[in-house]
């Protein structure tokens, strides 16, 4: 097995691997065909006690890629129980303490359900002090709290849709939920993008419905945007703003 490029204290990565499989035992448990295919009351009640955390290794690889890009502004679209958010913070947390110049660094998380926020605050709160200080969060509508006091943008997480487990077809249906609040977090963040700067987007392939309009939107020859699709689980985009 290749090597983790996280560095951190034995107590945060036990943490992690204890989130992350408390994560998969949950999803594996989950009748995903029975699931409402819109984003009803009905649901939110559902999804309001899932972690559906981004897998292990597209965690690892986001933070290797922000110590990489030396990124000190952070945003995270759908934080749910703060697993993601606790590598960006990680790799944020870093990066600062690396650069005697740098000011305060920042990951500024958004979640819609504040129940899933208190939840999110209590893992971090347990991750202890590697995190500590850095981590902005926004309990609503990412497309009212992501409108301002963004600053220079080094890297998005689009991680607002819900699919990692197995692909079928109504599955495909499933993904178009929380899908289109990806490219309205692109717009409202554009406008902050350092040149060079990276989003991230999950399962671009697996819900590559749900996400036509944000690809589309994209890959226009001159939407500025440049991107890949990585080979992991379902498909992860990497972006690079020009
Ligand atoms: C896939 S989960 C995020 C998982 C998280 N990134 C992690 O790895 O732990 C998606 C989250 O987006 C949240 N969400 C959905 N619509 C949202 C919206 N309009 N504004 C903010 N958060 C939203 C959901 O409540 C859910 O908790």
């Amino acid at each position: 097995m290749a090597p983790s490029p996280l560095t951190a204290s034995p107590h945060l990565q036990a943490h992690l691997k204890a989130l992350h499989s408390q994560s998969s035992v949950q999803e594996s448990g989950l009748d995903w065909a029975s699931l409402p295919k819109q984003c009803t009351d009905a649901f939110d009640d559902i999804m309001r006690d899932k972690f559906i955390a981004l897998d292990q290794d597209k965690c690892e690889l986001i933070y290797h890629v922000l110590r990489s890009i030396n990124a000190k502004t952070v945003v995270e679209a759908g934080t749910s129980f703060g697993v993601s958010t606790i590598y960006l913070a990680l790799a944020v947390a870093q990066n600062v303490a690396r650069d005697s110049q740098a000011q305060q660094g920042r990951v500024i998380a958004t979640e819609k359900e504040p129940s899933k926020a208190s939840v999110a605050r209590e893992n971090w709160e347990r991750a202890g002090d590697e995190i500590q200080g850095v981590i902005d969060l926004r309990v609503g509508d990412l497309r009212e709290t992501l409108e301002k006091d963004l600053g220079t943008v080094d890297f998005l997480l689009l991680d607002s849709e819900y699919i990692s487990h197995p692909f079928d077809g109504p599955l495909l249906t499933l993904s178009s939920v929380w899908t289109p609040l990806a490219l309205p977090a692109v717009k409202l963040v554009k406008p902050y993008l350092r040149p060079g700067a990276v989003i991230m987007a999950d399962n671009t392939l697996m819900a590559n419905v749900g996400y036509e309009e944000l690809l589309a939107y994209l890959d226009a020859p001159d939407s500025g945007f440049r991107r890949v699709t990585l080979p992991y689980t379902g498909g992860l985009d990497m972006i690079i703003y020009q």
